[in-house]
């Protein structure tokens, strides 16, 4: 009876598979007209002028005159307007709006700007601004440096991300009767764009309704963006009095939507010659782009992982989200984790030769125990699988004996242990307050929240955790469109946070309805009284606390833990490095659906492989140049070698049936891993993606060992 644990079929399987589904860009709604975005060229500068080459009859034209409200694109800050009104930050920043009926006369259309370029700063390090600054200090640094036998030091680094999700990001505004607005769009979080637009039109809560449609992927890219272009298509259906559809062509997509915030981590490390860590230094950039957007929370994450599965006495982290004039960087898969994390994973094995030591012998000697606390002071309980995902990782993968065997051959073996917090940092969960609500209907239950399925399986897992916990077959179990005029505010689609904390809140939510159903099916109790609902609000895990000033306590309810070893090859001729099997190790409380949570594996580390190899965002004038997918190369199932996934159950009873947080973590781990396996080639790399051009330097680099160390 039980399908929590079950590899049920997703319930939005079949519609997929037979193409039924519709996504935004098959929605058609009457009278609809197409959108348009006019982008600046430059960093930096202004806007002094605006030439319309053409007819402009038919045509709807917007500018930042015809905001209603605050020019501003209101999320963690209202720093970023909508529309440019002279000033310039980065490339690709809207200026200006079309909307046409024909698409083709749409495109067809000219219009020129005068732009005064001013000198943009486009290096992180050279960056007068801050958006967020956070220092994290534990023990006595300077006594630790002292204690130390042996003090390595290193700065590391990683490149931009694109999402590279399915389907582009898209939304269409239809204007109603009354002065409002709904949006459908490939959204993460209905009531992100909700809260933004009510701001940007200066309407009451109840004229705006956000209806999140199928998504073709999202990956973090559809967090905040969505926000943006809803916006546009709002301003544009209010003046037109139409429906108005935007939806960006894969380049326009590439070109001036978000991407991973670049990183340059500089570590210091003190280690006794038995390979204590006895001091960790740690200064970590992140580029941070144009406007605020997310980066003080993506910084958070990145700071609160510095240290990773490491314990260690005496810590700084100092962390800094600069401002450049290169767009916006936002939310991705990781949220900062995978920078901070490829930084230690990549540094340790540099301390580990350093200290001619086995790199996973260093990793054991320091890896974090129940008991033991991390630099916020935060203390590990019976939930922390670090050393058991590493010691096993080691098993599996056979690491002893090919580390040994392939000693000076083309083929190199690494690994990287790596952690993750689930759901919203520190306060955050309290302060979402998240609710669901469970309604009986003639045919069951009805799920409403506002979680959206992206393809994750988050549907299919949030309907398995109401059959189990309410009783019933889950073809009883139907899940609501997330539509903010229907479905409460059960968060965001982010963080992890969907089956551990959501799940969490409709466990909870589904007991207390059993209770009202006093023995009845949900079903038979609608026919004889009529319906019934229960909305469920988050609690949070009993004693935790966060002092969000110092950053000291409790940064996350619980970490997924997991190590990766890659196995790699290099080819003499291309320099290609490839990776050729994967061992992961994952411990993520407990799979709700292990088909769906392999899924989530194979995806997020198959999108950490690209990152760390291939995915190379060119910057010009801070902007992308190579907006296409011919030079931007994501992993296809050819780069994608053999993958053996462990996984390891320690149910974590503060998370539904035992789930923690599990979307993210897979990402983390691929990068450090495959750059350590190039190190066991004696490949001193420091950077990713390693391209054939870095590697080849790395390769030149190890002919003449006294060069560039
Ligand atoms: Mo995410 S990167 O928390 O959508």
């Amino acid at each position: 009876m039980s399908v929590v644990g079950q590899s049920v079929p997703r319930v939005d399987g079949a519609a997929k598979a037979a193409g039924a589904t519709r996504y935004l860009d098959d929605l058609v709604f009457p009278g609809m007209l197409f959108g348009r975005t006019i982008r600046a060229t430059i960093p930096c500068g202004r806007v002094t002028g605006v030439h319309f080459d053409f007819d402009r009859t038919g045509f709807t034209v917007v500018d930042w005159r015809d905001i209603p409200g605050p020019n501003a694109i209101l999320h963690v800050t209202d720093d970023q307007p909508c529309l440019v009104q002279s000033e310039v930050r980065h490339a690709a920043e809207p200026v200006l709006l079309l909307a046409h009926p024909d698409r083709e006369t749409l495109w067809a259309a000219q219009v020129r700007l005068d732009e005064e370029r001013a000198e943009p700063v486009l290096d992180p390090r050279r960056s007068p601004r801050s958006h967020k600054d956070i220092l994290i200090e534990r023990g006595d640094l300077a006594a630790g440096f002292a204690a130390a036998d042996v003090v390595v030091e290193g700065e590391y680094r990683t490149g931009h991300q694109e999402h590279v999700y399915i389907e582009p990001q898209g939304i269409i505004a239809v204007p109603e009767e009354g002065g409002g607005i709904t949006i459908h769009g490939s959204i993460q979080c209905p009531y992100y764009v909700h809260h933004a637009l009510t701001h940007l039109l200066a309407l009451p809560a109840d004229k705006v309704r956000v209806v999140a449609a199928e998504l073709g992927g999202g990956f973090g890219g559809k967090e905040d963006y969505p926000s943006v272009i809803a916006a546009h298509a709002a301003l544009l259906a209010f003046k037109a009095r139409r429906p108005v559809k935007l939806v960006y062509e894969r380049a326009e997509d590439m070109w001036a939507t978000t991407k991973r915030h670049p990183s340059i981590v500089r570590h210091r490390t003190g280690v006794t010659k038995d390979g204590r860590l006895v001091a960790m230094e740690i200064e970590i950039l992140l580029d941070g782009g144009a406007y605020v957007t997310l980066s003080p929370v993506v910084l958070s994450r990145c700071c609160l992982h510095a240290t990773g599965g490491y314990r260690c006495p005496n810590v700084r982290i100092a962390g800094r989200a600069a401002f450049t004039n290169s767009g916006p960087n936002g939310a991705f898969r990781g949220f900062g984790a995978p920078q901070a994390q490829f930084a230690l994973e990549a540094h340790m094995d540099r301390v580990a030769e350093a200290l001619e030591m086995d790199p996973a012998r260093l990793r054991l000697r320091n890896v974090l125990r129940p008991g033991d606390t991390m630099p916020t002071g935060q203390r590990m309980g019976d939930d922390c699988s670090a050393g058991t995902v590493l010691r096993q990782a080691v098993r599996r993968s056979g690491w002893t004996r090919k580390r040994r065997a392939w000693q000076g051959t083309d083929r190199g073996i690494g690994l990287a242990l790596f952690c993750h917090g689930g759901g919203f940092t520190g306060s955050g969960e309290e302060r979402l307050a998240s609710r669901c609500t469970l309604e009986t209907t003639a045919t069951g239950v009805r799920v409403l929240v506002a979680a959206t399925e992206m393809g994750q399986g988050s549907w299919t897992v949030l309907a398995q955790v109401v059959a189990d916990a309410l009783g019933v077959p889950l073809e009883q179990v139907a899940v609501a469109v997330p539509d903010t005029a229907v479905v409460p505010n059960s968060g965001p689609t982010v963080a992890s946070r969907t089956s551990m904390v959501v799940g969490r809140i409709l466990e909870r939510g589904a007991k207390d309805l059993k209770e009202r159903l006093g023995g009845l099916a949900p079903a038979e109790h609608f026919r004889r009284h009529g319906p019934v609902s229960v909305t469920t609000r988050y609690e949070a895990p009993p004693g935790l606390s966060w002092d969000e000033e110092h950053y000291r306590g409790d940064a996350y309810a619980t970490f997924a833990w997991a190590c990766d070893v890659a196995e790699v090859r290099l080819d003499p001729d291309t320099y290609e490095a490839r990776a050729s099997k994967l061992t992961l190790v994952q411990e993520f409380g407990r799979p709700l659906n292990p088909v769906l949570a392999l899924g989530q594996i194979e995806g997020g580390t198959a999108q950490g492989i690209g990152w760390a190899l291939t995915e190379e965002v060119v910057m010009r004038e801070g902007a992308m140049a190579n907006a296409q997918l011919t030079n931007y190369c994501i992993p296809t199932t050819l780069d994608t070698p053999p993958m053996e996934t462990v996984v390891v159950e320690n149910p974590f009873p503060h998370g539904a049936f035992g789930a923690k947080g599990l979307g993210e973590l897979p990402m983390d781990g691929p990068a450090p891993a495959i750059v350590n396996a190039l190190r066991h080639l004696g490949l001193d790399l420091r950077e990713v993606p390693a391209t054939p051009e870095r590697v080849m330097d790395a390769v030149d680099r190890r002919a003449r060992p006294t060069a560039g160390r």
